[in-house]
């Protein structure tokens, strides 16, 4: 038996009766300590808000709450998840992006905060938000980055592409819980394949891991997110080949283009948009300083 399985079963053996917050809140931190999660305590606030329901100003403010013993039975299943390093946002159901709290399940990649780069880069490329914009979000996963940007321009409409039916499913389902369905449509699809509209904004964050580089990746991504939604081949670029070249069929005059990127892929990215007729492109660091985003346009103003 593992460290963590044994401290976990320890647990569990004692798990009849109620117990303080605090009292849950030091075991589970131990437990997630034990098995190398970075942040323990604050994982473990984050697990019995999410067991009881309640916000973390009262988890941290009334240690001398009481747990019962489903609440107490039903954390220390959730602390064992969180030890063998399933996502914590697969184990709480969300993540926040964008300021939006959106639905997340082991079908989807776990939305990071370096894709609100692309967000930003396009919307400070928009001149007058008011106005219709048709929005493309290629490999849309958990609709994450379409309804963001569906979020913050009122009269957009977008569509959501993903060869995944399932992803599209927790899309659609964001949308329906965010207030946006009217204005998103999701579609099943290998990238730019089932399109015949043309849009002002296409954004895509593409799987871009080189294929050998995936099994080092740590745990909660190696283990528990979709291979689908990260392996981008040998060199990492497969997808932006197979996705570039149908890029200029579906442009508007002046549209922007937003292709998150890995480390180190910004400048071939940018050569595979220029051999396709991209050739006015930027690159934006995210908050780690990394390029993470090429941005192109053909030097139109949008709707021009
Ligand atoms: C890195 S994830 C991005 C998900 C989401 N846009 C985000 O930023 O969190 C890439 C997505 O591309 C999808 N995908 C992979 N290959 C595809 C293809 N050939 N056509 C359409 N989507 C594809 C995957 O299913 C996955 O949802």
């Amino acid at each position: 038996m593992t460290q963590v399985a044994a401290g976990a079963a320890a647990g569990a053996a004692g798990a009849a009766g109620p117990l303080t917050f605090a009292a849950a809140l030091d075991a589970a931190a131990d437990t997630l300590r034990r098995a190398g999660i970075p942040a323990p305590r604050l994982e473990a606030r984050l697990l019995l808000c999410h067991v009881v329901d309640v916000g973390m100003a009262t988890v941290i403010g009334h240690p001398e709450r009481r747990l019962d013993a489903a609440g107490r039975a039903r954390l220390e299943t959730l602390v064992l998840e969180r030890a063998r390093r399933r996502p914590l946002a697969q184990i709480l159901g969300m993540r926040e992006f964008w300021s939006l709290p959106i639905g997340v399940t082991s079908d989807v990649l776990v939305p990071r905060p370096e894709s609100e780069t692309l967000v930003e880069a396009v919307l400070e490329r928009v001149g007058d938000r008011g106005r219709p914009t048709r929005v493309l979000d290629l490999g849309t996963g958990s609709g994450c980055l379409l309804l963001a940007l569906l979020s913050e321009l009122p009269a957009a409409t977008g569509i959501g592409v993903d060869r995944s039916r399932a992803a599209l499913r927790v899309a659609r389902d964001n949308a329906v819980a965010l207030g946006l369905v009217g204005r998103a449509r999701f579609v099943q699809g290998d990238w730019t394949g089932p399109l015949r509209a043309r849009f002002d904004i296409i954004v895509a964050n593409p799987p871009y891991v080189p294929t050998a580089v995936l099994a080092t990746l740590e745990p909660e991504v190696a283990r528990y997110e979709p291979h689908q939604a990260l392996d981008g081949g040998a060199d990492g670029l497969a997808a932006y080949r197979a996705l570039i070249p149908g890029l200029a069929a579906i442009l508007c005059t002046g549209a922007v283009v937003a292709l998150e990127v890995g480390a180190g892929q910004a400048a071939a990215v940018a050569a595979l948009l220029r051999d396709h007729g991209l050739a006015d492109s930027a690159v934006r660091n995210d908050l780690a300083g990394v390029a993470r985003c090429v941005i192109a346009s053909d030097g139109q103003p949008p709707g021009a």
